[in-house]
């Protein structure tokens, strides 16, 4: 699991501390020690901030490949991906919750998005289905029960759009984005989503809307304590949704494992040479 900083996802109550590890990799260390947690169940579960503890690690640099690798070598079967989102939609208002369905890659080249990158290996992952659809499919019932029981809306099916940052985007960008068919807006969600089906994690995005970007002409262009004034006030929401979804996901994956990489449409094994 990763997470941005200031949802709060950092302590769940219905976990046990296990230990911390930090697993190096052919792409180094990841963003910062994992920690290993228990379930009631025994189910382990792994978390690392993707940012860093503390915040320290801006969107362009995040250590992405050491990140999923870490992941990978822990045995880690499918990542939930928490991230602020903005909204480039009127009715998606900050506070709401959304688990996109598509992205647009407005990312600029600078992020290491195979780990491929520098082999003789050419590889080609279908990413037609950037997420996990098996395991967005099966969180929405325990997020929308979560969410409706604190008057939140859920969006399904949405486009979301990674930018590099570390700049807001230009009000012109902003109406760009719209006009493109984005809903939703974050730095965060690539390349760890491509790595994810590189490496046949199933990985699903649970995104909270922290602002309205600066698309609306009357309006104030997005500024970064916008963001965290809100994150801050869903920090509750944030954790009831992950301790929910942790409690009930080891029993999904042990009854029907969520096809981790966009069933029916030969996304495993579409590696190779080529
Ligand atoms: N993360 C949260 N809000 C954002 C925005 N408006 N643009 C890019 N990333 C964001």
């Amino acid at each position: 699991m990763a997470s941005d900083k200031g949802n709060g996802l950092y302590h769940l109550d219905n976990l046990t501390f296990v230990k911390h590890v930090n697993p190096e990799t052919p792409w180094g260390f990841p963003s910062a020690p994992i920690t290993i947690a228990a379930l009631a169940s025994g189910t382990q579960i792994a978390f690392l901030a993707r940012h860093g503890t503390g915040h320290t690690i801006p969107p362009s640099s995040v250590p992405s490949r050491a990140n999923i690798a870490a992941l990978k070598s822990l045995g880690v079967r499918a990542i939930l991906a928490f991230s602020a989102v903005g909204s480039l939609r009127e009715d998606i208002p900050p506070g709401a919750f959304a688990l996109p369905a598509q992205i647009i890659d407005r990312t600029k080249g600078v992020r290491p998005a195979s780990f491929f990158e520098g082999t003789s290996v050419v590889a080609h992952a279908a990413f037609g289905d950037p997420f996990s659809r098996g395991l967005v499919k099966w969180l929405e019932g325990p997020v929308r029960r979560v969410l409706q029981g604190r008057q939140t809306e859920l969006f399904m099916d949405k486009c979301i759009v990674c930018m590099e940052g570390p700049q807001f985007s230009t009000r012109a960008e902003s109406v760009m984005y719209r006009q493109w068919g984005g809903d939703l807006i974050n730095m965060s969600v690539l390349p760890e989503a491509k790595l994810a089906r590189e490496a046949e994690i199933s990985y699903a995005l649970i995104a909270t809307a922290t602002d309205y970007d600066s698309w609306r002409p009357q309006e104030a262009a997005v500024t970064a304590a916008d963001v965290l004034k809100t994150l801050q006030a869903n920090a509750d929401t944030a954790r009831l949704v992950a301790a929910t979804v942790l409690e009930e996901l080891h029993l999904a994956i042990s009854a029907d494992p969520p096809q981790g990489q966009g069933e029916g449409q030969g996304q495993q094994g579409e590696k190779g040479k080529g």
